[in-house]
């Protein structure tokens, strides 16, 4: 199936030869850099990646088609911001690799009395859930977050229920040339907070072996992208 792009040149780039083998990240990071970034910035987490990141937040979670009785599963619910944006008459599991900000993740669901969502302590790449356990599986900007990102989308498909959707919401390399070479060089520091900068979404769904349904910008401004893959009935 052709994906829906809403960026002109995104067809070409998605054919471009090397993606199946170049690198997806020019700052490669492992699991326990990503887990200790999070121990340290879990207090100021809300201050600079929640309102700054919440328009795209809002936009995304009506576009999941989430529906009465689904179980839905966020991959990196951080300190749960999302939490009280899923409808209440789903089912939500949110993992997340850091403790410091699932306990946040806590505090903020038994404050707006959430009775629908239950935390886990899991890494993304190694879920522990049986094969289909989920109608909907979502990854708020946490796909260039991961280690392994194509590792973590396999698990997400895998745990998604055949018909259901694996969805990642995530700000990506610029198409633009001199803005990916800012990107590229700017990752190795923003990995620091807790980000890659340049994670090259052609090279990552070729790598995946994804075929999206659509890919849709969204936030302000619109240089984040939600990418929507269904997995075979
Ligand atoms: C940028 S935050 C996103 C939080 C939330 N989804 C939001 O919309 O603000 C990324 C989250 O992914 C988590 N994370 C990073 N690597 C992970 C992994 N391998 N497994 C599970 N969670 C991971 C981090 O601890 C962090 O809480």
């Amino acid at each position: 199936m052709s994906p829906q792009l809403d960026e002109p040149d995104a067809k070409e780039i998605l054919v471009a030869s090397d993606a199946a083998t170049r690198a997806l990240s020019a700052a490669p990071v492992d699991t326990d850099f990503v887990a200790r970034v999070y121990e340290k910035i879990s207090s100021v987490y809300d201050l600079f990646y929640g309102p700054t990141l919440h328009a795209g937040r809002l936009e995304s979670i009506g576009r999941l088609g989430i529906r009465a009785g689904d179980r839905v599963l966020e991959v990196g619910v951080g300190t749960g911001i999302n939490a009280a944006l899923y409808p209440r008459d789903c089912n939500v599991t949110g993992i997340d690799l850091c403790s410091s900000m699932l306990e946040k993740a806590e505090r903020r669901i038994a404050g707006h009395r959430l009775t629908n969502v239950r935390l886990l302590q899991m890494d993304a790449e190694e879920l522990t859930f049986p094969d289909d356990s989920f109608d909907v599986v979502y990854a708020p900007y946490t796909i260039s977050v991961v280690s392994d990102p194509v590792k973590a989308v396999h698990e997400m498909r895998r745990v998604c229920r055949p018909g259901g959707r694996f969805v990642f919401l995530n700000h990506f390399l610029s198409s633009n040339k001199l803005i990916s070479r800012a990107e590229r060089f700017i990752a190795p520091l923003t990995v620091h907070v807790g980000f890659k900068a340049d994670l090259d979404l052609p090279a990552f769904l070729v790598q995946a072996g994804l075929d999206p349904v659509s890919i849709e910008k969204v936030n302000i401004p619109r240089i984040w992208s939600l990418v929507t893959c269904s997995k075979d009935a």
